[in-house]
């Protein structure tokens, strides 16, 4: 019995692996490199190198190792470059979680736990998010997402497979100093990088309607999140019905603003941050609650912001 993760040696996926095993869970990890780093991926952990477009690697995988699961975590992540890229976005994320799923219904494997995003949301109506809040993704990565739900829906229906989908809110902090974010388009790995080449962060617009008048969104953990994927794969293996989606949110929110003061504290560089113009498509505030998640997966916020920060710029400076 083992739980495949897809985008296992990616930041999320990576922590997931180590959450899995922290519950007595053994992880397989298939990741293309696309974006992961193989150094992710403890001794001990099967690694295949290797793309969910491949059916027959997937089936393969799941033959040699004795998949009885999977978490569905790789995907093409960038919500504001998904825009110019649609068709690479859907290729990644929605055929290949459909392939994966052909893959997985060919070899009998009936239990997975799906990567989703605070994305399908789009702006949302309310102050504060749950999961029926409407679903109206502004981006083709938004949208690829709800369609990956979907496709777990239906498939449920069709196969009885038995799935969730964990909706992320914005991830951020390390759980051990070698994992690090390396993404290049979001505000954490963003502003480190300019702290470590000296030049000033930047506030991508100050006015907006919140308070402060900079974005405001929820920070969570990323250990605090993959410890919920391992209940998640736990509960279905011992037969338990989840809810088709949860929020992996804080119901607080932080604006940019006082992220950047956490920033400060927790790097111990005084700086002032430069205010930039807006960027395409952020909305003002996206925060949720994760009052669903909590009952049924063991979610809550373990970690402070300052611990967020402190966290990841550890990592982050190890990596140099
Ligand atoms: N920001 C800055 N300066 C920077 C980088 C970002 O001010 O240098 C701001 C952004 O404008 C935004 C906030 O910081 O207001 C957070 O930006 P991120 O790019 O870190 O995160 P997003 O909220 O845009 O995106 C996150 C996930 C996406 C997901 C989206 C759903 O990274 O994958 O939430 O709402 F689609």
């Amino acid at each position: 019995m083992a739980w495949l993760v897809t985008g296992g040696s990616g930041y999320i996926g990576s922590h997931v692996i180590r959450a899995l095993a922290g519950e007595g869970l053994d992880p397989v990890v298939l990741d293309d490199l696309s974006s992961g780093i193989e150094s992710f991926v403890p001794d001990g952990v099967p690694f295949v190198r290797g793309t969910i477009l491949d059916q027959a690697l997937v089936e393969k995988t799941i033959d040699d190792y004795g998949v009885t699961g999977v978490i569905h975590v790789a995907g093409y992540k960038y919500a504001g470059v998904s825009v110019q890229r649609p068709l690479h976005t859907y290729e990644q994320n929605v055929t290949g979680t459909a392939v994966l799923l052909a893959a997985m219904a060919a070899k009998g494997v009936d239990r997975i736990v799906f990567s989703s995003s605070a994305a399908v949301y789009g702006v949302p109506p309310t102050d504060v998010v749950t999961e029926d809040t409407p679903k109206s993704p502004e981006s083709p990565y938004g949208e690829s997402k709800l369609i990956g739900e979907w496709l777990l829906r239906d498939q449920g229906v069709a196969t009885g497979l038995r799935h969730t989908s964990l909706r992320y809110f914005n991830v951020v902090g390390s759980g051990e100093p070698s994992l690090y974010d390396a993404s290049p388009h979001n505000l954490f790995p963003l502003v480190f990088q300019a702290l470590l080449d000296g030049r000033v962060p930047k506030i991508f617009g100050d006015d907006y309607a919140t308070p402060d008048g900079t974005c405001v969104r929820d920070y969570v953990h990323v250990s605090d999140l993959a410890l919920s994927h391992a209940v998640a794969a736990r509960k279905l293996d011992a037969g338990e019905t989840l809810e088709p989606a949860y929020n992996l949110g804080s119901g607080d929110g932080s604006s940019v603003k006082q992220i950047m003061d956490a920033m400060a504290e927790g790097t111990g560089i005084d700086f002032e941050p430069e205010i930039a113009t807006r960027r395409a498509g952020d909305p003002d505030r996206i925060v949720a609650e994760g009052v669903l998640a909590g009952s049924d997966l063991d979610w809550k916020m373990r970690h402070t912001l300052l611990e967020m920060v402190e966290s990841a710029w550890a990592a982050r400076q190890a990596a140099e």
